[in-house]
C-alpha cells in the first residue's frame, strides 16, 4: 500500500464518524427549528451526503490489496459489472454491443479494482444516454505492434482514428512498458460526446458537469489512477456511435507472458 493510499484510507476512516454526526445533527434539529429554516438543515444533510459519497469511493480505491490477487480477467471483470449495473435497471433503452475476446485477458489489477474501473466508465455512458442509446463494449488480447499500426479497430470501423497526439502517447507508453501482448479495452457510447477540449481535464479530480446529487468527479480520476496502476494508458476520443469512446491499453499480466520476450 503506497503512503499516499494510507494516508487516504486513514482520513476517511477518521472523517467518517464525525461526518456521519453532523449529519445526524442536522437531520435531529429539522423538526426543531421554525419551518423556514428546515431547508438550510435538509441542504445540509444533502452536502454531507455528498462528502461521504466521495470518501466511499476515495476509500474503495485506497483499499489494501493483497498482491496475490492480481492478475483478474478484464472480460470477467466487465461481465460483472455489466450484469450488476444491469440488475439495478442503469440499461434501461440502452442497446449493449459487445464483441469480447475469448482469450484469457489478465491484467495487474484485482477484480474489484477491474470492476471499479468499468462501472465508473459504464455509469458515465449511461449517463450520457438518457434517452437511451447504444453502449459498444470492445476487448481483445493483441500482440504490442498492433496498437501502432492501426489495426485494433473494431469491425466496421473505416479507418484508424487520425489523432496524432494519442498515438504519440501510445508510442511514448509502448516505449516504457516491454509487454508482448497487450489487452485492449474500449467503451464507447452514443451519447453527446466531450466536449472538444475537455478531453484530459474530465480525467482530473472533482472535475464533473454533473449536479453535485449526481457526480462527484472521482469516477474518471479513479479509472486513471487504476488503470496507472496496471501499467496502462487511458484516453478518450471520439466513438463511432458520435459519443465518448474511452480507450484502454494495459499489458497483459505478466505470470501469463512469462517465457515470451517481447519482439525487437
Ligand atoms: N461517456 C461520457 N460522455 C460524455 N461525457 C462524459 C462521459 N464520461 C465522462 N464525461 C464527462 O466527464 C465528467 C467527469 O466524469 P467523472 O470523473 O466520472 O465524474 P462524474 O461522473 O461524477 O461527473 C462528467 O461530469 C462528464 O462531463
Ligand atoms: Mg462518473
Amino acid at each position: 500500500m503506497s503512503e499516499t493510499s494510507q494516508i487516504v484510507a486513514g482520513l476517511v476512516h477518521e472523517l467518517g464518524n464525525p461526518l456521519c454526526a453532523i449529519g445526524n445533527y442536522a437531520h435531529s434539529l429539522e423538526d426543531k427549528v421554525a419551518p423556514e429554516h428546515r431547508a438550510i438543515l435538509q441542504s445540509m444533510q444533502r452536502e454531507v451526503a455528498r462528502v461521504q459519497r466521495m470518501m466511499e469511493s476515495l476509500g474503495d480505491y485506497a483499499r489494501p490489496r493483497d498482491p496475490g490477487m492480481l492478475g483478474a480477467d478484464a472480460n470477467v471483470a466487465l461481465r460483472d459489472a455489466v450484469r450488476f449495473l444491469r440488475d439495478q435497471g442503469v440499461f434501461r433503452n440502452i442497446i449493449l454491443d459487445e464483441q469480447l475476446d475469448t482469450a484469457a485477458l489478465p491484467v495487474k489489477a484485482t477484480a474489484l479494482e477491474l470492476e471499479q474501473t468499468f462501472a465508473n466508465l459504464l455509469l458515465n455512458a449511461a449517463d450520457a444516454m438518457p434517452g437511451g442509446g447504444t453502449l459498444g463494449l470492445f476487448t481483445k488480447r493483441v500482440p504490442r505492434t498492433t496498437l501502432t499500426d492501426g489495426s485494433v479497430r473494431r469491425h466496421g470501423d473505416a479507418s484508424p482514428p487520425v489523432v496524432l497526439r494519442r498515438d504519440e502517447r501510445i508510442e511514448r507508453w509502448l516505449v516504457a512498458h516491454e509487454m508482448a501482448q497487450v489487452v485492449k479495452i474500449i467503451v464507447a457510447d452514443s451519447g453527446p460526446g466531450i466536449e472538444p477540449g475537455s478531453e484530459d481535464r474530465i480525467f482530473e479530480p472533482f472535475v464533473t458537469t454533473k449536479s453535485p446529487e449526481h457526480g462527484t468527479g472521482l469516477g474518471l480520476a479513479i479509472v486513471r489512477g487504476i488503470v496507472n496502476t496496471m501499467g496502462g494508458l487511458v484516453w478518450v476520443q471520439r466513438s463511432r456511435e458520435g459519443g465518448a469512446a474511452f480507450h484502454i491499453v494495459v499489458p497483459v499480466f505478466a505470470a501469463d507472458t512469462a517465457g515470451s520476450a517481447p519482439p525487437r
